[in-house]
């Protein structure tokens, strides 16, 4: 690529989530719990072209690694997804997401009268079918629009 197609420049330490589903980098900042008010230095590419999808997102954030329930949650809405992660500008380690079997912790589930949603703490956990997650206590299934049952605090 030459250095007028650069569109986001590159980071130091941190890490690149390449190949996102593009119209998702949204929702992958909703994910990783970035708002803007802790301060991450973070850069983002929307729907800018890609030879592998067409259009991709991408998200770059900088001084961070990312967990394994927020990358689990992450091949939900950006199953193409590589993990990449940067130390002093280079590409140190770079993995695919996998689908996970379980979600537990990270998202919400939409019954109210969910076990998981009374007042006594109970973790939530998701079992991941073919066409989106089941809740494992109440067997509510989100289909549509994962990111917005996120549990974000
Ligand atoms: N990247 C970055 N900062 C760095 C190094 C890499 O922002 N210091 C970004 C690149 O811009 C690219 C991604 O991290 O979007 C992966 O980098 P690299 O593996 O070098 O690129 P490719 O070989 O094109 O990756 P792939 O084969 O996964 O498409
Ligand atoms: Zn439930």
């Amino acid at each position: 690529m030459s250095e007028h197609e650069l569109r986001v420049s590159k980071i130091r330490n941190g890490t690149v989530i390449d190949h996102v589903t593009g119209g998702q980098a949204l929702n992958v900042l909703a994910i990783l719990g970035i708002d803007g008010a802790s301060g991450e230095s973070v850069s983002i590419g929307m729907n800018v072209p890609s030879d592998r999808l067409g259009k991709k997102d991408i998200v770059k954030v900088e001084d961070r690694e990312l967990s394994q329930s927020e990358v689990d949650v992450l091949s939900l809405i950006a199953p193409e997804a590589t993990i990449n992660i940067v130390r002093d500008y280079e590409v140190v380690d770079k993995l695919r997401v996998e689908r996970p079997e379980v979600v537990t912790g990270v998202l919400s589930c939409p019954n109210r009268n969910c076990i998981t949603q009374g007042n006594e703490p109970v973790a939530s956990k998701f079992d991941v079918v073919a066409d989106g997650v089941r809740c494992s206590y109440c067997g509510e299934i989100v289909r549509e629009d994962i990111a917005a049952h996120l549990d974000v605090a």
